[in-house]
């Protein structure tokens, strides 16, 4: 087969390896990739909003799938888009309609969503800038910590969570009044802050069945001790130790369950990954938010612990087999530790020779924001490279990274060493 991974970071990179390992996998396209694609793949040079052009190259490199890496295309409808084009008929495509993709796109409908279907999640209320007095009202007796999120896409910072009445009613302004996040803070969600430990949950779905993937948790801040700034993601880890059988017996039976019963009740065309990002409350979980697609950099952890071939779990997707098809996963724990350009999430410089891989022998190194220049690899990004590994325990695996990630060098690099340390408490 020939396949297309639509995407550029760490998990594209992940996708394309795992893919590459395929026997059905004939020749790899990456739309647009990076220098670490460009090493097992051939990159395709594409906007990933010029859905005429990714047809056109579907048709003439005879594209049998395509997996989408990024929730942008489908929430701008490319699924949609592929089954309106007649010459695309016979090209299977992984992800979600449009409509399916509100999921991520709009909180205000995964909200209703979850109401709907009883599915366990923090209570909301939504507000639009003709309600801004009701919102004012509503957030002057709500309980501290407030949360308020964007309702659209808003590259991850759509959501600030506030300690005093006052910041909550400073923010709401500003996200309504004067549109913060652009359309995207149009409307606001204001919801109960909920206290416990996050986790990532992965399901794979054909639209009628679905497999759990390997969970994860993933590092967010930029910082020691998860402080500072958002970032897209640090670190991760597979297994999750606290994500037990019974708390996924949970999971699967309060949140993965409905979901997948109120996509099918909706009548929403869901071939691909839903990512379930969970707050474990107690011993009960609660979902924080909906993705339509894999995390970065949680995919560099969760596909390393698949041994199943991916090429047969895409098809079986697309073709409404996943029943039919056993997914077995690896017992070792994988860790990744995320390198970063000097000063992400803010500004940072790009550019910076990167050496230092060639002596990589255990670990696995997923590009991120890597370019070639004068046939040099360069830093092309704020995450630059993911170093996963594998090992008998979380330790073990920590400690392969963490040597990688002290032995590769660019100019202003920084990764957090703490990745994994509040999980050896748990
Ligand atoms: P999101 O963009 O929805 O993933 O939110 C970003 C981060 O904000 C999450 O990863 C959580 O750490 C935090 N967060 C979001 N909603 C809540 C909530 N209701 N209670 C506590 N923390 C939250
Ligand atoms: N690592 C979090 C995400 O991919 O959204």
């Amino acid at each position: 087969m020939n396949i297309l991974i639509l995407g550029s970071g760490g998990r594209e990179h992940a996708f394309a390896w795992k893919i590459k390992q395929s026997t059905s996998c004939e020749r790899l396209y990456v739309a647009p990739g990076n220098a670490g694609t460009a090493q097992i793949a051939e990159n395709v040079s594409i906007l990933l909003d010029d859905f005429t052009a990714i047809a056109q190259l579907c048709i003439e490199k005879k594209i049998d799938l395509v997996v989408v890496g990024p929730e942008a295309p489908l929430v701008n409808g490319i699924i949609d888009f592929f089954q309106q084009q007649p010459a695309l008929q016979a090209v299977q495509i992984i992800g979600t309609s449009q409509a399916g993709a509100q999921l991520e796109g709009s909180k205000d409908f995964a909200k209703r969503f979850m109401q709907e279907q009883a599915i366990p999640t923090a209570q909301y209320a939504t507000f639009t800038v003709a309600q801004y007095d009701a919102a004012i009202a509503y957030v002057e007796k709500h309980p501290l910590p407030i949360v308020l999120k964007a309702d659209g896409l808003a590259a991850g910072k759509g959501v600030i969570i506030c300690d005093t009445h006052t910041e909550a009613k400073e923010i709401l302004k500003e996200m309504l009044l004067e549109e913060k996040f652009g359309v995207a803070s149009q409307k606001v969600v204001i919801e109960q802050f909920l206290s416990g430990i996050e986790l990532s949950v992965f399901i794979l779905t054909d639209g009628k069945h679905y497999k759990i993937l390997p969970s994860a948790k993933d590092y967010k801040r930029i910082g020691e001790g998860d402080t500072g700034l958002n970032t897209g993601g640090m670190g991760a880890i597979s297994p999750v130790s606290f994500a037990d059988a019974a708390f996924m017996q949970k999971v699967e039976a309060k949140i993965v369950q409905p979901t997948l019963k109120g996509l099918q009740a909706a009548q929403i065309n869901y071939k691909g990954f839903l990512f379930i990002g969970l707050m474990k409350v107690g011993d009960e979980p609660y979902v924080i938010e909906y993705n339509v697609r894999m995390g970065d950099p949680e995919t560099q952890v969760v596909l390393p612990r698949i041994q199943t071939d991916l090429v047969t779990l895409l098809q079986a997707t697309a073709q409404q087999t996943l029943d039919k098809t056993p997914l077995t996963v690896e017992e070792q724990t994988a860790t990744t530790v995320v390198l970063v350009s000097g000063g992400y999430p803010e500004a940072y410089e790009k550019g910076k020779v990167i050496e230092g891989l060639a002596q990589v022998k255990e670990s696995i190194v997923f590009h991120a924001g890597t370019a070639y220049h004068n046939e040099k690899l360069v830093t092309n990004g704020g995450r630059v490279l993911a170093i996963t590994s594998l090992g008998k325990s979380m330790d073990e695996a920590l400690q392969a990274s963490r040597k990688v990630a002290e032995q590769i060098q660019f100019e202003g690099k920084y990764y957090r060493k703490d990745i994994g340390a509040d999980l050896q408490e748990v």
